[in-house]
């Protein structure tokens, strides 16, 4: 699939990953509607002109959700894709110093990265079931976010591991059921990049992290992950793969 003319839908795409991605579909010729709770995405838009809008939305909110892709349809006339990159991270031990971790912070990691990444691909795909295509044309392409930690999870991140697992089990499945539909579904597993998400932590543990990468030493750039879902978009044959986007790093421990 070509970008130029194409609508995407890009979740948590006022920050890092997501904002990175709208900024490199929008320059490749795409129309690109932000969808995030934090409403800095209407500046992130309204950097990249006309062909970009930001919908405040919650992934976990059904009717927000809809109501985001709605608006992409009706501004952008169809909708495309979507690269889903709203997401939160925590670190809490299953059992701390005060006792086991409360059922409820692990339910809302859970519900952002996981189920709110299922709402919206469920969603966005039945309206792109609406457009008509040519046998062997991509009717629209899917890009979820884990994390390597869906795979090498850290001490203390039993829920972001736990959540990130399951974004990279919808993958297969999911790509196996739209492979009717002429949709593909392709998961990218980051490993450190420089974000807001890592802006909490101290400047020498950020750098400790990056370290900690085999090669390249440094943490990644969101541009490096925006030129991977856009690769994804135009290449066919990637489909119901997750694919490590980490310079070969493997987590510890912790
Ligand atoms: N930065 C990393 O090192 C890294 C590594 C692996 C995976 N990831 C994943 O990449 C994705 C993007 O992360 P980032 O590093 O750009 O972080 P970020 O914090 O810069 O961006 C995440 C965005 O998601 C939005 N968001 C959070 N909850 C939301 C909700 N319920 N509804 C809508 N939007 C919501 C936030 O407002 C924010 O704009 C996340 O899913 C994250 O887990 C990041």
């Amino acid at each position: 699939m070509e970008l130029s003319g194409k609508t995407f839908l890009i979740t948590g795409g006022s920050s890092g990953l997501g904002a990175a991605t709208a900024q490199t579909f929008a320059r490749a010729g795409a129309a690109v509607l932000v969808a995030d709770v934090n409403p800095i995405g209407a500046e992130v838009a309204r950097a990249l002109g006309d062909r970009a809008a930001f919908v405040a939305t919650d992934v976990t909110d059904e009717a927000a959700t809809r109501g985001a892709i709605d608006e992409a349809i009706a501004r952008f006339g169809r909708l495309d894709g979507v690269v889903a990159c709203a997401g939160i991270a925590t670190a809490e031990r299953a059992v701390g110093k005060d006792g086991p971790q409360p059922l409820a912070h692990f339910a809302r990691v859970i519900g952002v990265n996981l189920i709110g990444t299922l709402n919206v691909v469920r969603l966005a795909a039945a309206r792109m079931l609406e457009r008509a295509v040519a046998l062997g044309e991509d009717r629209g392409v899917i890009v979820c976010t884990a994390s390597v930690a869906a795979f090498d999870g850290q001490i203390g991140q039993a829920a972001y591991a736990a959540s990130k697992g399951g974004v990279a089990a919808l993958v297969l499945p999911l790509a196996r059921e739209f492979a009717q539909h002429q949709i593909r579904v392709v998961g990218i597993a980051p490993g450190i990049f420089d974000t807001p998400m890592l802006a909490g932590l101290p400047e020498a543990a950020r750098e400790s992290l990056g370290k900690q990468t085999p090669f390249p030493a440094r943490l990644g750039a969101p541009a490096e992950y925006a030129a991977l879902a856009r690769h994804i978009v135009e290449n066919q044959m990637l489909n119901g793969e997750v694919i490590r986007l980490d310079g070969a790093i493997r987590l510890a421990p912790r």
